[in-house]
């Protein structure tokens, strides 16, 4: 057992160059206890082996690594997700994505089947079978990896008896239609300089070609295949995509484009005919 005192702490958080929150979070973490518990205690009682946890974490959030990918989870919609080097963390601007389906399909109590393509988590569909207690969700990614994380989230929010996987290139191994499709692919273009931490998250998870619109560019005109009579496409899109994404052909109709809160348009509804 080791005693480190918050001048200690303090003094790690120096030594790695993070900030003294960051380093209590991961402390806390560790420990498996409350931040504010933490905040207000003198000194801290570790293992050994916490302690070994604790500067190897540090390093880590040293290197850039996101505390996301170090704690392997991420809240979104108000639930927690957990995340890997296979899979994108869930991001606060793809909640708007679940604002917009819940505008569509307000008071729904039918059996609405969704598909989640590029599913990664499982964040959009995950959270749709918790807030549609009657929704039944297909789960579709080309990463075998970041599909077996889908799967544990299913399993942890106890909606597996509501969700089914498939590994597919977008719409290769879909044979069904579904009352809503709906998607975060992956948007950025190929020559973009990511930022320090998004070099944690998948590439495949992040690239669509050199203009970022490759995903969309097989996404959109395939999906009337696979809607229902006035099913519905949701899509997330990139911040210059909005004029982009009206030139790619398509049988489906274009509702509306939603604003995020920067008033950058992010997500695009589609209706099938
Ligand atoms: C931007 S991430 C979105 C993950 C998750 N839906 C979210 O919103 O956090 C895009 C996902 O699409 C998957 N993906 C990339 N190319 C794909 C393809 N050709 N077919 C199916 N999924 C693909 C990636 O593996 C990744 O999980």
């Amino acid at each position: 057992m080791k005693t480190l005192t918050k001048y200690e702490l303090q003094n790690l958080a120096i030594i790695y160059d993070i900030s003294y929150h960051e380093t209590l979070l991961i402390l806390a973490h560790i420990l498996n206890v409350e931040y504010t518990y933490l905040f207000f205690e003198k000194s801290y009682n570790l293992s050994e082996d916490d302690y070994k946890t604790l500067n190897l974490f540090l390093s880590r959030r040293n290197k850039g690594e996101p505390i996301s990918k170090i704690f392997e989870k991420k809240e979104f919609y108000g639930f927690n997700f957990k995340t890997t080097k296979d899979t994108l963390d869930p991001r606060p601007e793809t909640e708007l994505l679940i604002d917009l389906f819940k505008k569509y399909h307000l008071n729904s109590s039918q059996n609405l089947q969704i598909l989640d393509l590029g599913s990664g988590t499982g964040c959009i569909g995950i959270t749709l079978l918790k807030l549609f207690p009657n929704a039944l969700c297909c789960f579709a990614d080309i990463s075998a990896k970041a599909l077996s994380i889908t799967r544990e989230n299913s399993k942890m929010h106890q909606v597996l008896d509501r969700s089914e996987f498939i590994r597919s290139d977008w719409f290769e191994n879909i044979d069904k239609k579904f009352d809503a499709i709906i998607s975060n692919p992956p948007y950025v273009a190929t020559s973009y300089e990511l930022d320090r931490e998004t070099l944690y998250d998948p590439e495949a998870a992040l690239f669509a070609g050199s203009d970022g619109m490759e995903a969309y560019r097989n996404i959109l005109p395939n999906a009337s295949n696979y809607l229902k009579l006035d099913g519905l496409l949701l899509l997330e899109i990139g911040y210059n995509q909005a004029e982009k994404i009206k030139q790619i052909s398509s049988d489906l109709s274009l509702l509306h484009m939603e604003r995020d809160l920067a008033g950058i348009r992010r997500a695009c509804v589609f209706r099938s005919l």
